[in-house]
């Protein structure tokens, strides 16, 4: 696919990508660990097993990593509601990286699986996390041989339905968080070859885990990622999922109108409908996780070592608000508030996402049941971020401007903006809110790692009208 062969965007020159790095490459294979010792969860003394797809399109590879022997004995149940095999779709990114360690540590059986395409797109893009992060491997072997617990590891590609259908027959999953999406929207607008990859990769590869679940796993519980931006911000208040509606005298309880402001949001609203419809046709339990703007980067787990550190992206692709202005200040960048800085948005800690998951899986939806949270813990708009960033870094002696860049984005910069958010704290949330020590130590950690800036992926680089048909491959 185009997306997987151009090397640039938007005029800019990005190192070549060797078509060898495709998921399941040569290139990337060589990358996996020529001994690690593998068994199945039903044969874990069979030895060896490396498993590879025969399928035509999409290529993978299917890893597995020992049980504990705690794991093998089942004595991880916490407790007789809790399910006990928890797979993480998208488990070596920057939610699910956290929420994989976070679950396992509170005894959850862990299966990642990820296609490392996230890893591909860095290399792309010529981006990288302001954080060094370890090979999946590498964090792997760091977190068992610190905690004696192992998470299982599947690489591959939910939109490989053999590949996700063997990962389901040999995990048994008795829920499912799927994270596995491509989650930037300028990356879905940078061109046509990038915003047909999203809605093909998210939309489809959430159809295969629900055909996955029908198939293999009918009790197993579905919480999926969803975003705040599917509701787009109308001039009423957001409400979780279902608003009541009375319309010539007759009244109904419907979904939320979506109005998603690009073709990574629209897919997310299509992952919904999917969702939707296939509890109601097939009694599938789902939570969607309407989540906010996450930012910060540590997590009790992933500050337990260097090899488990979380990722970190500050470019304009795919960093997120507050993580962004945390390392433009710490660099001595002017904060880039696009247009008036008026966008308001939900927002929330990685300490809160990784809680917020693990309600939902702790208490699940019924069968049929589609249940939508919001899953944010605060309301920021872009220039409240700038002026606390502006005012923390004040504090340590930084001199930090803000200055308005023309919005690269179709949105209402001023607008009306109050969305519920209730259901995840009467499940028990207690919010890590942003605080002037959170906003000092990311801004410690960015000036830390401040010589791995590079400062030309700063500014905005994908216009939402600009978008075309030509790929943005500029020859380096
Ligand atoms: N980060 C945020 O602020 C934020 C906000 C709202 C919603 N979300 C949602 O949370 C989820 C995780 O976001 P993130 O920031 O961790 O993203 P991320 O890009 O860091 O992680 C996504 C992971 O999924 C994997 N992946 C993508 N497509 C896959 C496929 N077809 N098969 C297997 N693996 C695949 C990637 O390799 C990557 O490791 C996404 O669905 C995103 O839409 C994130």
């Amino acid at each position: 696919m185009a997306h997987l062969l151009s090397s640039s965007h938007m005029g800019r020159t990005f190192p070549p990508t060797t078509d060898g790095f495709r998921p399941g490459s040569p290139a990337l294979m060589a990358l996996l660990p020529k001994s690690l010792h593998m068994h199945t969860r039903r044969a874990p003394h069979k030895g060896l097993i490396f498993r590879r797809s025969n399928a035509p399109t999409r290529r993978c590879t299917t890893v597995y990593a020992p049980p504990s022997q705690e794991a093998r004995s089942g004595s991880l149940r916490t407790s007789s509601s809790k399910p006990k095999r928890v797979m993480v779709i998208g488990g070596d990114g920057y939610c699910g990286w956290a929420t994989a360690l976070h679950l396992s540590k509170k005894g959850y059986e862990v299966a990642i699986v990820d296609s490392l395409i996230r890893r591909l797109f860095d290399h792309q893009l010529g981006l990288s996390s302001l954080t060094p992060i370890a090979s999946i491997h590498d964090r792997l072997r760091r977190w068992m041989s610190l905690t004696g617990k192992s998470i299982q590891l599947h690489i591959g590609d939910v939109c490989d339905f053999e590949f996700l259908a063997e990962a389901f027959r040999s995990f048994e999953p008795e829920a499912v968080v799927h994270f596995g999406e491509q989650r930037s929207a300028p990356y879905s607008m940078i061109d046509r070859s990038r915003a047909v990859f999203t809605q093909q990769n998210n939309v489809v590869g959430t159809l295969n885990v629900l055909f996955a679940i029908k198939e293999f796993a009918e009790e197993c519980h579905l919480v999926k990622l969803g975003t705040m931006g599917e509701y787009g911000t109308p001039n009423i208040d957001i409400e979780e999922g279902y608003i009541t509606i009375t319309h010539n005298g007759r009244t109904d309880t419907l979904p939320y109108p979506k109005q998603a402001s690009s073709f990574y949001h629209l897919s997310k609203v299509h992952d919904s409908n999917n969702i939707a419809f296939t509890c109601k046709a097939w009694g599938i339990r789902a939570t969607d996780l309407n989540q906010g703007v996450v930012y910060g980067v540590r997590t009790e787990e992933t500050a337990m070592h260097d090899e488990l550190s979380n990722r970190l992206d500050y470019d304009g692709v795919f960093g997120t608000a507050l993580n962004r202005f945390c390392v433009q200040a710490a660099v001595g960048h002017p904060l880039t508030v696009y247009g008036k800085g008026g966008q308001t948005r939900g927002y929330l800690d990685i300490r809160d996402t990784v809680q917020c998951v693990e309600l939902a899986i702790a208490n699940p939806a019924k069968p049929g049941e589609f249940r939508v949270f919001n899953q944010f813990t605060e309301q920021f708009s872009v220039n409240d971020l700038a002026s606390l960033v502006k005012k923390a870094g004040a504090k340590m002696g930084l001199d930090v401007q803000a200055i308005s860049v023309p919005n690269p984005r179709v949105e209402a910069e001023e607008h009306y903006y109050n969305a519920k958010h209730t259901k995840l704290i009467e499940l028990g949330l207690q919010p890590h809110l942003l605080s002037d020590s959170l906003l000092d130590s990311l801004l410690n950690f960015a000036i830390r790692f401040r010589d791995r800036v590079d400062t030309a992926q700063i500014m905005p680089s994908v216009s939402w009208k600009k978008i075309g048909v030509k790929p943005q491959t500029v020859a380096a």
